[in-house]
């Protein structure tokens, strides 16, 4: 069994389709939902599907080792980020090496890095008048926004499109790729 975690701190509607995915998979299994905002929707999400649920704390998760221990207690194999906002800490990234995936709701490079999320992108990408907006999955390293590509895909902007409307369609195309590109990541040999 491959177990994942999924970080999130958000609505959690791309945990929720994570989770739906990969119920009932013989081999891979959604453990641990990470968060670090009390109230935060995905936290009703992991309650319902019946997901332990870890909160973190900011000086523990930056000052300390990350919770890596934790991770490793709960058998977690996989990282899986889906609205999580805070930088991960080095100590996480070198206990899970090319084991942490992002999405990021644009084309990395451009519209990425610190303060681009959620709104900000969109509203980013449709005051510069792009034709084009999408999706980015990519491999987390000690940057923001930055680690190796691992599949983009694309979606048409209409001049009568607002950040909200651009927003909507991004998220279709979230939940229509992250659990299947996990999926293919997991299924190769030798990771995971
Ligand atoms: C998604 O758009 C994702 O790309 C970004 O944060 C958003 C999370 O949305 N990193 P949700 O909480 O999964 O609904």
């Amino acid at each position: 069994m491959q177990q994942i975690a999924i970080f999130a701190s958000g609505a959690g509607s791309n945990a929720r389709e994570i989770i739906r995915h990969f119920q009932h998979h013989p081999t891979i299994r959604i453990s641990l939902i990470v968060c670090n905002k009390p109230g935060a929707g995905v936290l009703q999400i992991a309650d319902k599907e019946k997901i332990p649920a870890l909160m973190l704390e900011k000086d523990n998760f930056f000052r300390g080792d990350a919770y890596v221990e934790t991770l490793k207690e709960f058998g977690i194999d996989f990282i899986v980020l889906a609205g999580f906002l805070w930088k991960i800490p080095d100590a996480l990234i070198k206990a899970y090496p090319g084991k942490i995936i992002n999405i990021h709701p644009a084309l990395l490079p451009k519209y990425g890095g610190k303060g681009m999320y959620g709104a900000h992108v969109h509203e980013s990408v449709i005051e510069a008048g792009e034709k084009e907006s999408g999706i980015t999955i990519h491999y987390v390293d000690e940057y923001y926004d930055h680690g190796q590509p691992i599949f983009q895909s694309t979606v048409a902007i209409e001049p009568t499109d607002t950040p909200e409307s651009l927003a909507a369609k991004i998220h279709q195309l979230e939940h229509k790729f992250y659990p299947v590109i996990i999926e293919e990541i997991l299924n190769k040999p030798n990771k995971g």
